[in-house]
């Protein structure tokens, strides 16, 4: 079996990170981690993945003048590495259209809601502030606007009284690490591709 060579990009702790490392170790999953890559030095998740093995890549935004120049640096790693597959995990930085558009299809991100509710930041706050009484996660597809790309997966989780953002955060990470390995083994394997727009599922 031939291997979709992924890259994923971290800004911090890297917890959705260590789980499609994790899934990957099982030499029968369809894709392998053959790059991390971090905006942030010192990322914890970067110590994590250089110890199982993994290249890594620090590529500090705040030296390019621009948007566009980081991103070009990124795709340029990513290429040099024979990457098929970019998954965001955590990565705190907008993308450009233009780097978006060039991965379209092959570009993932987990959002800590069920789309398209609550998207961008301070995510369980606003969950909590809604009150709604189910929350989860969602894999999708990316496209330049923001938290808005066709759904690959999602997964639930009930709101308790008494939740805090912490708590529900917690509670919606557990569901995380499980439904991003799914979720790019989907992708990996064909079942899932970006046509028109669309999620398409065969
Ligand atoms: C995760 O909860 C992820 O869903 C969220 O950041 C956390 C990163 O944790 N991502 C976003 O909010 C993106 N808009 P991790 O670094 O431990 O995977």
């Amino acid at each position: 079996m031939v291997r979709a060579r992924t890259a994923i990009l971290i800004s911090g702790r890297g917890s959705n990170m260590r789980a499609l490392i994790a899934a990957a170790d099982d030499a029968s999953f369809p894709a392998e981690i053959a790059l991390v890559v971090s905006n942030v030095e010192g990322a914890e998740g970067l110590s994590y993945a250089a110890a199982a093995g993994i290249p890594t890549k620090v590529i500090p935004h705040k030296p390019f003048a621009s948007r566009e120049a980081f991103d070009g640096a990124m795709d340029a790693a990513l290429v040099e590495t024979g990457i098929e597959i970019v998954c965001l995990a955590g990565f705190m930085r907008i993308l450009s259209d233009g780097f978006v558009r060039k991965w379209e299809g092959k570009l993932l991100n987990i959002h800590p809601s069920l789309l398209p509710s609550f998207k961008g930041v301070h995510v369980h706050e606003q969950a909590l502030r809604a009150g709604v009484r189910i929350s989860g996660c969602t894999v999708h597809f990316v496209v330049p606007e923001l938290d808005a790309g066709p759904i690959i997966d999602q997964a639930h989780v009930r709101v308790e009284p008494g939740d805090t953002p912490q708590t529900l955060a917690a509670r919606v990470l557990v569901e995380e690490h499980k439904l991003y390995p799914a979720a790019l083994k989907l992708l990996a394997e064909g079942k899932v591709a970006l046509r028109n727009g669309q999620a398409v599922f065969r």
